[in-house]
């Protein structure tokens, strides 16, 4: 299992490290200091192009593999990362062209990372050579296990620029779509304001207007703007794999947060890596949506340097960061139990952001392994990291080639959240990830697993599916929903659902459009409502409910035509209609439910779902205990987090064996605060039984 830190040698030179006789002395320091906390892995060179390229097509790759030897002297394996993050100033200087534009058409300017755009033909250029080069000259390298490509990709803001170079692509994007003119104006509805072209040329970027362009083009430039990062990875993906082609590539992903198709991207990766601030926030079940996300954007295909078949945490942030208002301090214990969270989730790696706090530049206050004070500074953080670095060698032969296996699955895809994300909706209150999280804290709360997928994916190996609010759907997703449930699925759909076509156009022929069949039924109008005016759930049959149940957000008003009512509306001009349904179609059940409530429900929702279905929590623990499951062959490894700052007293009814004290644990445990415990059924037991 590899276990590492990502490293800035080029910060740690003479005057900052080493002596003006031997200016890089410090990197062997940090190797010795590396192996000593346990590391096996570093990640290097993603910001260095100005230090490999200093001038126009002088390259000098010479430190870089003076790095990759010292770090070998210690079996320290490297990933190397592309260096096309933060372009030179001299090709800005030489080129002000690929400088960004935003969208006041005002240019972003040379001086940081990203200050680039994507589109630039200059850019694109530039960074293929450095690339070439880079692989030519150290992709032979024996420290060399995988490729990171660029860093963060639309991170900053930086996932759509107005450039001319963008205004080209854009045409030429819309031309390979949509063929002819007549096509174009009609599929995006330019009949509105009479905005209608008659050359490709005249379609314009969405740039600050007087008011909201039309909403098919945004959609569209959202796809087009994520083809093109998608694209610029394919470019350098290409170029590593001719010519180091046993050596995968992978890039750093944030939660679904940047502007781009993570989905898309994650199929030209040979595995996915993942930055985590979990150390930092304090909602679990958040997190570990997060890291589902991520986790379910490659599910086949992966090719790992050691052969695992998870996902790597490339920057799992060691200590507090210097992004926020107030950057407090993680709490001892705590990295460690995030980081047991991501493992639990199917991280098969874990690299800390990063080695040490640097003396200069704008991450000057980052929280790192080690402080800047490396003699007689803190080294709290590094002995927590030593620490999970000892147990992840004890657990490495456990976990090889385990994965989390979920039956259930939340459907998420980018083209729904961008069209949800424009202005001009129904209501300013909905919010798709808040409503994917009232779901997602339900399942997580009873301790089941979960993957997330688009709606275009394969749903045959999951027991229950989640569509919340597929506002955007096509006729061919709607196609697999219905197989999913004709095949005896149990697909659970909301409010706004299926109101628009892919090309973001409402739809004529009943809501929700291409699935009034598959629900029985069809929503003729919805209300929305403001905060505070709460609608009322009222029940029937067997539907158990723990509280009262508001009806927020939104109200479908739907009529039934051959479904099940599950609950009807209590108040206003509504009241007595449906709101929840339930209808058999094929082998499978289609639950439709009208509004959003709060976090109550859900956790009935789930209870319901569970007794109807036979789904079971992975293991009976107390309230706020998350805990998360890898297998192999049935070989089933359990990992319980407590999330609590006091101990959680633990009963179990079988005899357990603790993998990281080779204990067996009967009957009750007390997990201390921020404890883990990774366990499994005790051998005797399993062979009894
Ligand atoms: C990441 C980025 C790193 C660093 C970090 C700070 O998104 O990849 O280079 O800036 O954030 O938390």
């Amino acid at each position: 299992m590899y276990f590492g830190v990502d490293y800035y040698p080029e910060q740690w030179v003479f005057p900052f490290g080493g002596t003006a006789e031997n200016p890089e002395a410090q990197w062997r320091r940090d190797a010795e200091l590396m192996a000593a906390a346990g590391f096996n892995v570093v990640r290097i060179g993603e910001f260095s192009w100005g230090l490999c390229e200093a001038e126009d097509g002088q390259f000098n790759f010479d430190w870089l593999k003076r790095v990759m030897d010292v770090l070998g002297e210690k079996n320290i394996q490297v990933i190397l990362g592309t260096p096309t993050a933060a372009p030179p100033i001299w090709l800005a200087r030489q080129h002000p062209e690929i400088l960004p534009v935003d969208e006041h058409g005002l240019v972003k300017h040379e001086g940081t990372r990203r200050a680039v755009c994507l589109n630039s033909e200059i850019y694109w250029n530039h960074s293929k050579r450095v690339v070439e080069e880079m692989a030519r000259a150290l992709g032979d390298h024996p420290q060399l296990v995988a490729w990171q490509i660029d860093n963060s990709l639309g991170g900053n803001f930086t996932e759509a620029a107005f450039n001319a170079d963008t205004r080209r692509d854009w045409h030429l994007w819309l031309e390979a779509k949509y063929e002819t003119i007549e096509k174009l104006n009609q599929r995006l509805g330019l009949r509105h304001w009479g905005q209608v072209v008659t050359a490709w040329d005249q379609m314009p970027m969405p740039m600050a207007a007087p008011t909201q362009h039309n909403p098919a083009l945004v959609l569209d430039w959202n796809r087009f703007c994520s083809d093109t990062i998608v694209q610029f990875v394919k470019m350098q993906a290409d170029v590593l794999r001719e010519i180091t082609p046993d050596r995968p590539v992978t890039t750093n992903l944030r939660a679904l947060r940047h502007r781009f198709d993570h989905f898309d991207l994650a199929e030209q990766l040979d595995f996915v890596s993942i930055e985590s601030t979990a150390a930092i926030k304090t909602r679990p079940a958040e997190i570990a949506c997060e890291i589902d996300m991520l986790r379910s954007l490659k599910k086949t295909g992966i090719r790992t340097p050691d052969g695992d078949s998870g996902f790597w945490v490339m920057e799992q942030k060691a200590g507090n960061v210097n992004w926020q208002d107030v950057n407090a301090l993680v709490r001892p214990g705590v990295l460690r139990m995030f980081t047991y969270q991501l493992i639990s989730r199917g991280a098969d790696a874990i690299l800390f952001f990063r080695w040490r706090q640097p003396r200069y530049g704008t991450e000057k206050f980052h929280g790192a392994v080690l402080p800047h004070n490396l003699e007689t500074g803190s080294r709290r953080v590094f002995d927590e990291i030593a620490r999970i670095g000892e147990e992840l060698k004890v657990l490495a032969p456990t976990l090889k080639d385990t994965k989390v296996s979920a039956d259930v699955c939340i459907l998420y895809s980018h083209d729904n959240e961008w069209a949800l994300s424009q202005a001009n909706q129904p209501s300013k209150l909905f919010s798709l990830r808040e409503h994917i999280q009232l779901i997602y804290n339900a399942l997580h709360d009873r301790n089941i697993l979960v993957d997330f997928a688009r709606p275009s994916e394969d749903l045959s190996k999951y027991k229950i599916v989640f569509a919340p609010s597929l506002h955007l759907i096509s006729g061919s997703d709607a196609d697999r929903l219905k197989l999913f449930v004709q095949n005896g699925g149990t697909l659970i759909s909301t409010f706004n659902t299926g109101l628009v076509d892919e090309n973001n156009i409402a739809a004529d022929t009943g809501f929700p459009h291409d699935l009034t069949d598959l629900f029985g039924l069809e929503v003729q109008e919805f209300d929305v409502l403001p905060a505070a005016e709460d609608n009322l759930l009222t029940f029937k049959g067997a539907f158990q409910t723990s509280h009262m149940h508001p009806a927020r957000v939104w109200c479908d008003l739907i009529n039934p035509k051959g479904c099940q009512i599950l609950a009807t509306f209590g108040k206003d001009f509504y009241a007595g209609k449906p709101a929840i349904t339930m209808n058999p179609f094929g082998l499978g059940k289609a639950i439709y439910i009208g509004t959003q409530s709060h976090q109550h429900f859900y956790h009935d929702l789930v209870a319901w779902l569970r007794q109807m279905i036979g789904l079971h929590p992975l293991l009976k623990v107390p309230e706020n205990i998350e805990v998360s499951m890898r297998e192999k062959d049935g070989a089933r490894v359990y990992f319980l987090l407590n999330h609590q700052p006091t101990p959680v007293r633990i009963q179990f009814y079988k005899p357990m064996h603790d993998f990281l004290t080779g204990q067996n644990i009967v009957a009750n445990y007390d997990l201390p605060p921020h404890g883990v415990l990774v366990i499994d059924e005790h051998p005797d037991v399993k062979s009894a039984g």
